[in-house]
Protein backbone atom coordinates (compact mmCIF):
# COMPACT_ATOMS: atom_id res chain seq x y z
CA UNK A 1 0.00 0.00 0.00
CA UNK A 2 1.00 3.30 -0.86
CA UNK A 3 1.23 6.35 1.75
CA UNK A 4 -0.79 9.83 1.40
CA UNK A 5 2.32 11.66 0.69
CA UNK A 6 2.91 9.32 -2.08
CA UNK A 7 0.00 9.38 -3.65
CA UNK A 8 0.15 12.99 -3.21
CA UNK A 9 3.27 13.82 -5.00
CA UNK A 10 2.62 10.74 -7.83
CA UNK A 11 -1.05 12.99 -8.46
CA UNK A 12 0.70 16.43 -8.31
CA UNK A 13 3.20 14.91 -11.53
CA UNK A 14 0.32 14.09 -13.59
CA UNK A 15 -1.30 17.43 -13.11
CA UNK A 16 1.84 18.95 -14.02
CA UNK A 17 2.43 17.09 -16.86
CA UNK A 18 -1.44 17.80 -18.35
CA UNK A 19 -0.42 21.47 -17.71
CA UNK A 20 -2.60 22.09 -14.80
CA UNK A 21 -1.29 25.06 -13.70
CA UNK A 22 -2.58 24.79 -9.96
CA UNK A 23 -1.52 21.14 -10.20
CA UNK A 24 -0.12 21.28 -6.59
CA UNK A 25 -3.67 22.40 -4.98
CA UNK A 26 -5.75 20.29 -7.34
CA UNK A 27 -3.43 16.94 -6.37
CA UNK A 28 -4.11 18.47 -2.62
CA UNK A 29 -8.03 19.00 -3.01
CA UNK A 30 -8.07 15.57 -5.20
CA UNK A 31 -7.00 13.33 -2.14
CA UNK A 32 -8.52 15.62 0.95
CA UNK A 33 -11.90 14.85 -1.35
CA UNK A 34 -11.41 11.14 -1.92
CA UNK A 35 -10.06 10.60 1.74
CA UNK A 36 -12.95 12.76 3.49
CA UNK A 37 -10.06 14.25 5.27
CA UNK A 38 -9.23 18.00 5.91
CA UNK A 39 -6.01 19.65 5.27
CA UNK A 40 -4.51 19.67 8.78
CA UNK A 41 -4.39 15.55 8.62
CA UNK A 42 -3.00 15.26 5.02
CA UNK A 43 -0.05 18.10 6.11
CA UNK A 44 -0.05 16.02 9.65
CA UNK A 45 0.03 12.65 8.91
CA UNK A 46 1.77 12.00 5.60
CA UNK A 47 2.60 8.19 6.16
CA UNK A 48 -1.34 7.22 6.72
CA UNK A 49 -1.50 4.49 4.55
CA UNK A 50 -4.26 4.88 1.42
CA UNK A 51 -6.35 1.42 0.70
CA UNK A 52 -6.12 0.26 -2.97
CA UNK A 53 -10.05 1.41 -3.81
CA UNK A 54 -9.28 5.11 -2.54
CA UNK A 55 -5.96 5.23 -4.73
CA UNK A 56 -8.36 3.88 -7.65
CA UNK A 57 -10.63 6.55 -7.33
CA UNK A 58 -7.93 9.13 -7.05
CA UNK A 59 -6.22 8.03 -10.38
CA UNK A 60 -9.76 8.39 -11.82
CA UNK A 61 -10.49 11.69 -10.54
CA UNK A 62 -7.17 13.14 -11.77
CA UNK A 63 -7.92 11.82 -15.41
CA UNK A 64 -10.95 13.97 -15.01
CA UNK A 65 -9.17 16.72 -13.74
CA UNK A 66 -6.28 16.46 -16.67
CA UNK A 67 -9.25 16.40 -19.19
CA UNK A 68 -10.43 19.69 -18.00
CA UNK A 69 -12.84 19.65 -15.77
CA UNK A 70 -12.27 21.61 -12.61
CA UNK A 71 -11.99 20.60 -9.43
CA UNK A 72 -15.50 22.10 -7.83
CA UNK A 73 -17.26 19.86 -10.42
CA UNK A 74 -15.08 16.32 -9.53
CA UNK A 75 -16.63 17.53 -6.49
CA UNK A 76 -19.12 18.95 -6.67
CA UNK A 77 -18.95 21.61 -4.16
CA UNK A 78 -17.90 24.83 -4.64
CA UNK A 79 -16.85 27.36 -1.44
CA UNK A 80 -18.87 30.72 -1.76
CA UNK A 81 -18.91 33.45 0.56
CA UNK A 82 -17.53 31.17 3.05
CA UNK A 83 -20.21 28.42 3.20
CA UNK A 84 -20.01 25.52 0.63
CA UNK A 85 -22.35 24.74 -1.84
CA UNK A 86 -23.40 21.35 -3.84
CA UNK A 87 -23.51 21.84 -7.48
CA UNK A 88 -24.83 19.34 -10.35
CA UNK A 89 -24.51 19.56 -13.98
CA UNK A 90 -27.59 21.60 -13.49
CA UNK A 91 -26.16 24.62 -11.63
CA UNK A 92 -23.79 27.17 -12.50
CA UNK A 93 -20.63 26.25 -10.54
CA UNK A 94 -20.59 29.93 -8.74
CA UNK A 95 -18.12 32.12 -8.85
CA UNK A 96 -15.70 34.49 -6.93
CA UNK A 97 -17.00 37.41 -8.95
CA UNK A 98 -20.33 36.78 -7.72
CA UNK A 99 -19.31 37.21 -4.01
CA UNK A 100 -19.31 41.03 -5.43
CA UNK A 101 -23.07 40.99 -6.02
CA UNK A 102 -23.44 39.64 -2.47
CA UNK A 103 -20.84 42.58 -1.03
CA UNK A 104 -22.63 45.58 -2.99
CA UNK A 105 -26.32 44.58 -1.72
CA UNK A 106 -25.06 43.96 2.01
CA UNK A 107 -23.77 47.07 2.15
CA UNK A 108 -26.80 49.10 0.07
CA UNK A 109 -28.74 47.64 2.42
CA UNK A 110 -27.39 48.26 5.07
CA UNK A 111 -27.01 52.02 3.85
CA UNK A 112 -30.75 51.95 3.66
CA UNK A 113 -32.32 49.57 6.08
CA UNK A 114 -31.79 49.33 9.82
CA UNK A 115 -29.92 46.01 10.62
CA UNK A 116 -32.97 43.82 12.14
CA UNK A 117 -35.28 44.88 9.31
CA UNK A 118 -37.35 41.80 7.68
CA UNK A 119 -36.21 42.21 4.03
CA UNK A 120 -37.97 40.63 1.22
CA UNK A 121 -35.01 39.38 -1.55
CA UNK A 122 -35.99 37.49 -4.99
CA UNK A 123 -33.04 35.63 -6.76
CA UNK A 124 -33.71 35.36 -10.03
CA UNK A 125 -31.73 32.43 -11.95
CA UNK A 126 -30.73 31.02 -8.74
CA UNK A 127 -28.89 28.40 -10.00
CA UNK A 128 -27.03 26.90 -6.47
CA UNK A 129 -28.95 29.29 -4.47
CA UNK A 130 -25.72 30.32 -3.73
CA UNK A 131 -26.87 34.17 -4.04
CA UNK A 132 -30.31 33.86 -2.03
CA UNK A 133 -28.85 31.22 0.37
CA UNK A 134 -25.64 33.75 1.56
CA UNK A 135 -28.06 36.83 1.97
CA UNK A 136 -30.22 35.13 3.63
CA UNK A 137 -27.53 33.31 6.29
CA UNK A 138 -26.41 37.20 6.52
CA UNK A 139 -29.63 38.69 7.81
CA UNK A 140 -31.67 36.23 10.07
CA UNK A 141 -34.51 38.55 9.63
CA UNK A 142 -34.86 38.13 5.91
CA UNK A 143 -37.38 35.97 3.70
CA UNK A 144 -36.70 35.09 0.00
CA UNK A 145 -37.48 33.72 -3.23
CA UNK A 146 -35.53 31.95 -5.93
CA UNK A 147 -36.33 31.23 -9.48
CA UNK A 148 -34.72 29.22 -11.84
CA UNK A 149 -36.02 27.89 -15.38
CA UNK A 150 -34.53 24.62 -14.35
CA UNK A 151 -35.97 22.08 -11.97
CA UNK A 152 -32.75 20.34 -11.42
CA UNK A 153 -31.28 23.61 -10.37
CA UNK A 154 -34.21 24.52 -7.85
CA UNK A 155 -33.47 21.20 -5.89
CA UNK A 156 -29.91 21.55 -5.37
CA UNK A 157 -30.73 25.06 -3.95
CA UNK A 158 -33.28 23.72 -1.83
CA UNK A 159 -30.99 20.91 -0.74
CA UNK A 160 -28.50 23.98 -0.09
CA UNK A 161 -30.67 26.13 1.73
CA UNK A 162 -31.26 23.00 4.11
CA UNK A 163 -27.89 22.74 4.37
CA UNK A 164 -27.37 26.41 5.66
CA UNK A 165 -30.04 26.55 7.48
CA UNK A 166 -32.66 29.04 5.79
CA UNK A 167 -34.95 26.51 4.41
CA UNK A 168 -37.71 27.82 6.21
CA UNK A 169 -37.30 31.21 5.10
CA UNK A 170 -37.29 31.01 1.26
CA UNK A 171 -38.81 28.98 -1.55
CA UNK A 172 -37.87 28.04 -4.96
CA UNK A 173 -40.24 28.51 -7.68
CA UNK A 174 -39.81 27.38 -11.28
CA UNK A 175 -40.25 30.15 -13.58
CA UNK A 176 -39.24 32.03 -16.67
CA UNK A 177 -37.52 34.84 -15.23
CA UNK A 178 -40.57 36.92 -13.61
CA UNK A 179 -43.49 34.99 -14.77
CA UNK A 180 -44.46 32.75 -12.08
CA UNK A 181 -43.04 35.41 -9.28
CA UNK A 182 -46.18 36.33 -7.21
CA UNK A 183 -45.59 39.50 -4.19
CA UNK A 184 -43.42 42.61 -4.05
CA UNK A 185 -39.52 42.51 -3.05
CA UNK A 186 -37.26 45.09 -1.35
CA UNK A 187 -34.64 43.36 -3.13
CA UNK A 188 -34.10 41.65 -5.85
CA UNK A 189 -30.73 40.23 -7.20
CA UNK A 190 -29.57 37.98 -10.71
CA UNK A 191 -26.73 36.79 -11.99
CA UNK A 192 -28.32 36.22 -15.37
CA UNK A 193 -27.21 34.48 -18.38
CA UNK A 194 -24.66 37.12 -19.67
CA UNK A 195 -22.47 35.33 -22.52
CA UNK A 196 -22.55 36.82 -26.03
CA UNK A 197 -23.64 33.45 -27.95
CA UNK A 198 -21.08 33.87 -30.76
CA UNK A 199 -18.33 33.70 -27.83
CA UNK A 200 -19.46 30.63 -25.87
CA UNK A 201 -17.63 28.34 -28.47
CA UNK A 202 -14.81 30.51 -27.07
CA UNK A 203 -14.79 29.97 -23.10
CA UNK A 204 -12.41 27.51 -21.57
CA UNK A 205 -12.93 24.06 -21.68
CA UNK A 206 -13.96 24.00 -17.75
CA UNK A 207 -16.73 26.62 -18.16
CA UNK A 208 -17.91 25.32 -21.51
CA UNK A 209 -18.10 22.36 -21.10
CA UNK A 210 -19.25 21.89 -17.50
CA UNK A 211 -21.70 24.42 -16.97
CA UNK A 212 -25.03 24.47 -17.90
CA UNK A 213 -25.69 26.60 -21.43
CA UNK A 214 -28.82 27.96 -19.98
CA UNK A 215 -26.68 29.35 -17.16
CA UNK A 216 -24.41 30.82 -19.73
CA UNK A 217 -26.04 32.66 -22.88
CA UNK A 218 -27.05 36.16 -22.97
CA UNK A 219 -28.70 35.62 -26.55
CA UNK A 220 -26.84 37.86 -29.65
CA UNK A 221 -25.88 40.65 -27.79
CA UNK A 222 -25.48 38.96 -23.86
CA UNK A 223 -28.38 41.35 -23.07
CA UNK A 224 -31.67 39.20 -23.61
CA UNK A 225 -32.00 37.95 -19.78
CA UNK A 226 -31.36 41.82 -18.14
CA UNK A 227 -34.26 43.41 -21.17
CA UNK A 228 -36.71 40.42 -19.86
CA UNK A 229 -36.10 40.96 -16.21
CA UNK A 230 -36.27 44.61 -16.55
CA UNK A 231 -39.63 44.15 -18.67
CA UNK A 232 -41.69 43.30 -15.49
CA UNK A 233 -39.90 44.25 -12.66
CA UNK A 234 -41.61 47.20 -11.69
CA UNK A 235 -44.50 45.41 -10.38
CA UNK A 236 -42.32 43.49 -8.06
CA UNK A 237 -39.92 45.96 -5.98
CA UNK A 238 -41.12 47.73 -3.21
CA UNK A 239 -40.95 51.11 -1.84
CA UNK A 240 -37.24 52.14 -1.56
CA UNK A 241 -35.95 48.78 -3.30
CA UNK A 242 -33.22 48.30 -5.37
CA UNK A 243 -32.61 45.75 -8.02
CA UNK A 244 -28.80 44.49 -8.18
CA UNK A 245 -27.29 42.68 -11.38
CA UNK A 246 -24.43 40.92 -12.31
CA UNK A 247 -22.70 42.10 -15.54
CA UNK A 248 -20.48 41.39 -17.92
CA UNK A 249 -17.43 43.47 -17.53
CA UNK A 250 -18.35 45.63 -21.01
CA UNK A 251 -22.02 45.74 -20.20
CA UNK A 252 -22.44 48.70 -17.22
CA UNK A 253 -23.41 51.41 -19.26
CA UNK A 254 -26.17 49.11 -21.45
CA UNK A 255 -27.67 47.07 -18.25
CA UNK A 256 -28.13 50.33 -16.59
CA UNK A 257 -29.45 52.05 -19.24
CA UNK A 258 -32.11 49.22 -19.69
CA UNK A 259 -32.76 49.24 -16.29
CA UNK A 260 -33.27 53.31 -16.19
CA UNK A 261 -35.69 52.91 -19.40
CA UNK A 262 -38.17 50.94 -17.44
CA UNK A 263 -37.67 53.69 -14.80
CA UNK A 264 -35.39 52.80 -11.95
CA UNK A 265 -32.40 55.37 -11.23
CA UNK A 266 -29.08 55.40 -9.74
CA UNK A 267 -29.56 56.48 -6.36
CA UNK A 268 -27.07 59.26 -5.07
CA UNK A 269 -26.19 57.87 -2.03
CA UNK A 270 -25.24 54.07 -3.03
CA UNK A 271 -22.75 53.49 -5.51
CA UNK A 272 -24.29 52.30 -9.11
CA UNK A 273 -21.25 50.29 -10.05
CA UNK A 274 -19.26 47.63 -8.04
CA UNK A 275 -16.12 46.33 -9.45
CA UNK A 276 -14.36 43.35 -8.36
CA UNK A 277 -10.89 42.50 -6.53
CA UNK A 278 -9.17 43.23 -10.58
CA UNK A 279 -10.61 46.23 -10.61
CA UNK A 280 -13.08 45.13 -13.74
CA UNK A 281 -16.70 46.46 -13.26
CA UNK A 282 -19.04 43.25 -11.89
CA UNK A 283 -22.30 44.65 -10.69
CA UNK A 284 -25.11 47.69 -10.99
CA UNK A 285 -27.04 48.78 -8.56
CA UNK A 286 -30.41 50.71 -9.75
CA UNK A 287 -32.95 51.87 -7.27
CA UNK A 288 -36.65 51.95 -7.30
CA UNK A 289 -37.70 55.01 -5.30
CA UNK A 290 -38.44 56.62 -8.18
CA UNK A 291 -40.57 55.12 -11.23
CA UNK A 292 -41.47 56.79 -14.24
CA UNK A 293 -45.31 56.44 -15.43
CA UNK A 294 -44.27 57.83 -18.99
CA UNK A 295 -42.54 54.14 -18.14
CA UNK A 296 -46.11 52.07 -17.42
CA UNK A 297 -45.05 51.94 -13.89
CA UNK A 298 -46.13 52.88 -10.49
CA UNK A 299 -45.07 56.52 -9.91
CA UNK A 300 -43.24 56.98 -6.64
CA UNK A 301 -42.91 59.40 -4.20
CA UNK A 302 -39.60 60.69 -3.78
CA UNK A 303 -40.51 61.72 0.00
CA UNK A 304 -41.54 58.72 0.87
CA UNK A 305 -39.98 55.15 1.29
CA UNK A 306 -36.29 55.98 1.50
CA UNK A 307 -37.45 60.19 2.09
CA UNK A 308 -34.28 61.93 1.27
CA UNK A 309 -33.31 59.76 -1.48
CA UNK A 310 -32.33 61.71 -4.31
CA UNK A 311 -31.91 59.85 -7.86
CA UNK A 312 -30.23 60.66 -11.27
C1 LIG B 1 -25.30 32.60 -14.54
S1 LIG B 1 -26.37 31.41 -13.77
C2 LIG B 1 -26.45 32.03 -12.11
C3 LIG B 1 -26.73 31.00 -11.08
C4 LIG B 1 -26.56 31.50 -9.64
N1 LIG B 1 -27.40 32.65 -9.37
C5 LIG B 1 -25.12 31.87 -9.37
O1 LIG B 1 -24.79 33.05 -9.35
O2 LIG B 1 -24.30 30.95 -9.20
C6 LIG B 1 -27.92 31.89 -14.48
C7 LIG B 1 -29.12 31.09 -14.00
O3 LIG B 1 -30.27 31.56 -14.69
C8 LIG B 1 -31.09 30.47 -15.01
N2 LIG B 1 -31.95 30.83 -16.13
C9 LIG B 1 -31.64 30.88 -17.45
N3 LIG B 1 -32.72 31.26 -18.16
C10 LIG B 1 -33.73 31.46 -17.28
C11 LIG B 1 -35.08 31.88 -17.42
N4 LIG B 1 -35.63 32.15 -18.61
N5 LIG B 1 -35.81 32.00 -16.30
C12 LIG B 1 -35.27 31.74 -15.07
N6 LIG B 1 -34.01 31.33 -14.89
C13 LIG B 1 -33.25 31.20 -15.99
C14 LIG B 1 -30.12 29.34 -15.31
O4 LIG B 1 -30.73 28.08 -15.20
C15 LIG B 1 -29.03 29.59 -14.27
O5 LIG B 1 -29.28 28.89 -13.09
Amino acid sequence: MRTVGEIQAETRARLEAACADTAALDARLLVMHVLSIGHEVLIGYPDRLVASCDQRTILELTERRCAGEPISRIAGVREFYGRRFQITPATLDPRPDTETVVEAVLEAAGAIWPADTPLRVLDLGTGSGALLITLLAEWPQAQGVGTDFCQDALDVAQANAQAHGVASRCRFVRSDWLEEVEGRFDIIVSNPPYIRRADLDGLAVGVKDYDPRLALDGGPDGLDAYRLIAEGIGGFLSLGGFVTMEIGEDQAEQVAGIFQAVGLGMHDDLPWLRRDLAGRPRVVTLSANFIDKSAGLIKRDLETGLGKARFR
